[in-house]
């Protein structure tokens, strides 16, 4: 890809902002700015990316609300990755039929990865008419232009061209927490596994420049924020679409120079591309988390082939043995599908064996959902529903027995966490993360938000742990 087209000039950035400039001039013609309701689905990218839809609406003038009954403008940020995330968007759009009836001048936008695909824009063309406005992951940076028109034109706007996508610098954000922060390095997927509809709606792997990454983190240091987590659906190609190549473990050597009291983790890391030179630099780098999220998908080597990960079950493990000997203290998780088309029984129990060997300390769990266009969707998937959910049921069993006694293994030991908000549980109020991004309930008052505290374990449960600050 030519870097030069993927790049948005900064006039096109610029004429973005003119048009936030003229919707909350119109705004204020028509009696004030609609308070904004922004539902978002679905991954980290998206959380992001919503932080910058709420940034333009911001210097729109519209406030927030969290009650889509009361908004005048709707934004659903969707997910396409599993049958069931389009699902809860459908039944969402079908519920704010009445409230578009009590307020016609209520505007919905649909966006993100559902929005990308030619079938849904085409079914709520027909059958979601309350629908103002349906834009894909590649034009959120023409939201601007688009609701312009929408609210100008007063039809309805399409905006889903097939692109390879872009990189757009200098967008407004709003963030939602004063500890914690997004930061996109990299957009689209090149990978193509089998299952997955990301590259097909997220356009080809670009990465953002160095210097601008570099000026973001140091930018959130400044401002106080202590865990910063760097995105893209897979880290380890960072860098090689850059006119002067740079590979993700250089470019974590060159954030780690920042000076401060902070930690970066990271995430997706692609098993293939991830070696021994990512795990010395982790080791190395004192502001880089102890903590990999490495999706293994399958443990039986047919499976990953049919799946296209470009991997087999022992050089996975041989990975996982490498990033460990570097960092003997590592956090490890992983994402697994279970009822790939022509999964056996024998196959998905090599993945139960597989979490069992590496004994990961947190896992995110699927059960395969056919994605229309892609090539797994075309093959034969003989195991029944009933079948897979038996199978899933035994990989969630593993889990949680190890995660309940690696947690365990905390009890009685004294760990450095940042307190990064407020739990909802009135007994534990604060949440706080270790180093490794294990999730800490703790005891206290709100001051401690934004603070290291050393904390003694004294409980844990299958998915967290509890402490006292000593
Ligand atoms: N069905 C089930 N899970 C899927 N994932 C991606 N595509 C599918 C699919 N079609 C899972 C993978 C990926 C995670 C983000 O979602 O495990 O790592
Ligand atoms: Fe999907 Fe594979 Fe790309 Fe991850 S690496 S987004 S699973 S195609």
């Amino acid at each position: 890809m030519d870097r030069t087209q993927v790049v948005i000039p900064a006039a096109d950035m610029a004429r973005q902002r003119d048009f936030t400039n003229k919707l909350s001039e119109l705004f204020r013609q028509r009696g004030g700015a609609p308070k904004a309701w922004v539902e978002t689905y679905g991954c980290q990218q998206n959380v992001a990316d919503s932080q910058r839809l709420m940034g333009m609406l911001r210097d729109m003038g519209c406030p927030f609300t969290g009650d889509p009954m009361e908004a005048g403008l709707i934004v659903i940020n969707t997910c396409a990755i599993r049958e069931n995330a389009e699902n809860r968007v459908y039944g969402l759009l079908g519920r704010l039929v009445h409230a578009k009836e009590k307020n016609p001048n209520l505007i919905v936008c649909l966006c993100g990865c559902m929005a990308q695909q030619e079938v849904v824009a085409q079914k709520v063309r027909a059958s979601y008419r309350h629908v103002d406005l349906v834009f894909g992951p590649q034009a959120l940076w023409r939201f601007p232009e688009l609701l312009y028109n929408v609210c100008t034109q007063h039809r309805r706007m399409f905006s889903i061209e097939e692109e390879h996508g872009s990189i757009a610098e200098g967008m407004p954000v709003v963030r939602e927490s004063a500890v914690k922060a997004w930061v996109s390095i990299m957009y689209g997927c090149n990978n193509f596994c089998s299952y997955c509809i990301v590259p097909y709606v997220r356009g080809r792997e670009r990465s953002r420049e160095p210097g601008d990454i570099l000026a973001e983190v140091r930018e959130l240091v400044d401002q106080g924020y202590k865990d910063i987590t760097l995105l893209g659906q897979n880290v380890n190609s960072y860098g090689k679409d850059l006119e002067t190549p740079m590979d993700f473990a250089d470019l974590l050597s060159e954030i780690d120079k920042i000076p401060g009291d902070y930690l970066i983790r990271f995430m997706t890391s692609h098993p293939k591309d991830a070696g021994d030179k990512l795990f010395q630099t982790m080791a190395r780098c004192a502001h880089v988390a102890r903590q990999l999220h490495l999706p293994v998908q399958s443990g039986n080597s047919r499976v990953l082939k049919a799946m296209n990960r470009g991997y087999t079950r022992e050089q996975y493990l041989e990975k996982v043995r490498a990033a460990r000997s570097a960092m003997p203290d590592l956090v490890l998780t992983s994402d697994i599908i279970i009822g790939f088309p022509g999964e056996t029984e024998a196959e998905a129990m090599d993945t139960v064996s597989l979490v069992r060997e590496v004994r990961y300390d947190a896992l995110f769990t699927f059960i395969y959902s056919p994605r229309p266009g892609t090539p797994a969707a075309r093959m034969p998937d003989p195991a029944t529903r009933e079948e897979k959910q038996v199978w899933f049921d035994r990989l969630l069993d593993a889990q949680n027995e190890i995660s309940g006694q690696l947690h365990r293994s905390y009890v009685g030991q004294t760990v450095r966490v940042l307190v990064d908000g407020e739990s909802g549980d009135a007994r534990w109020p604060l949440s706080s993360r270790t180093n490794g991004g294990r999730l800490v309930h703790l005891r206290g008052d709100a001051s401690l938000i934004g603070r290291y505290a050393d904390v003694l374990i004294t409980d844990s449960n299958t998915w967290a742990l509890f402490g006292e600050v000593k």
